[in-house]
C-alpha cells in the first residue's frame, strides 16, 4: 500500500516537472517561463518602478514589496497552463507576460497584459514575447479573442501590439483614471481567425 502511494508521489512530481518542463519559449535573450520560487527578490527589484505602474492597472503594486512578490509567485507558479510566464533574462525574472480569460458573455475573451524591467526596455523584448503568448493562448485555450487596453502615451506597448498583428479597434475615452488624470485607453484585438490567417 504504502509502496503505492510512494509511486503515485513520483509520477506526480514527474508529471509536474515535464509539464513545467515544457511550457517554456526560447527568445532571443533569454526564455518564457513559469514563475516558481526563488523569483521573489528579481520581481521586487524589477517591478517596483513608478514608470512601470503608471501604463498598468492600480492593483499592480508600488512600492512592489516582498510580500507582493511572495502572493505573485505562490499563486502563479506550478501551474499545468499557467496564464502568467515570467520573461527571463540571465537567470533572472525580469517581467511577466499573461492574460485573464473573461467570463459570462464574453468568456471567449482573453486580456493580455505584460510589463519589462526598465533596464530591457526598447531591445525587442516583448515585440518577441506576445507572439509566443498570443500562439500559446490560442493553441490551449477556448479563446476566440484576444484583446489588450493601452493608456494614451504608451506607445512602446502599441507598437509591442501593431507588430504582432493586433487590430487598433477602439479608444474608449478617458475611460481610464491613473494618478489623478483621466486617459483615454487604447483597445487592441486580435479574433482567432485572424491569428490562423497570420500564422499560416
Ligand atoms: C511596454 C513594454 C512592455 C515594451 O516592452 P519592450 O520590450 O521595451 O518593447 P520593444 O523593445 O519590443 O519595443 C516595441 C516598439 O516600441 C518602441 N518603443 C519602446 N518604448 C518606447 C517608448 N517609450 N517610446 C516610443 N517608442 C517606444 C520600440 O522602439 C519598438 O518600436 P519598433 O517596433 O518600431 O522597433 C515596456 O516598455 C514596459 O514594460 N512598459 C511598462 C509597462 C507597460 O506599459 N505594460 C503594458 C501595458 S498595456
Amino acid at each position: 500500500m504504502e509502496s503505492y502511494v510512494v509511486s503515485d508521489v513520483i509520477t506526480y512530481l514527474l508529471l509536474l516537472t515535464l509539464t513545467t518542463t515544457l511550457i517554456t519559449f526560447p527568445l532571443s535573450v533569454g526564455q518564457l517561463r513559469p514563475w516558481r520560487d526563488g523569483d521573489e527578490d528579481s520581481l521586487v527589484y524589477h517591478a517596483s518602478n513608478r514608470r512601470i505602474w503608471n501604463n498598468v492597472r492600480d492593483f499592480f503594486p508600488y512600492p512592489y514589496t516582498p510580500r507582493d512578490a511572495h502572493a505573485w509567485v505562490r499563486s502563479n507558479k506550478s501551474y499545468h497552463q499557467p496564464n502568467n510566464l515570467a520573461v527571463e533574462i540571465d537567470g533572472q525574472a525580469v517581467g511577466n507576460i499573461g492574460f485573464t480569460v473573461k467570463d459570462d458573455i464574453y468568456r471567449y475573451n482573453a486580456e493580455v497584459g505584460y510589463w519589462l524591467s526598465e533596464s530591457y526596455w526598447g531591445r525587442g523584448i516583448m515585440t518577441e514575447a506576445l507572439p509566443i503568448m498570443t500562439n500559446y493562448i490560442f493553441q490551449n485555450f477556448q479563446v476566440n479573442r484576444i484583446f489588450a487596453c493601452v493608456l494614451e502615451g504608451n506607445v512602446g506597448s502599441m507598437r509591442v501590439l501593431e507588430s504582432a498583428g493586433y487590430q487598433h479597434e477602439a479608444i474608449h475615452r478617458k475611460a481610464a483614471v491613473k494618478n489623478n488624470q483621466y486617459l483615454d485607453e487604447h483597445i487592441f484585438s486580435m479574433l482567432r481567425t485572424e491569428h490562423k490567417e497570420l500564422t499560416r
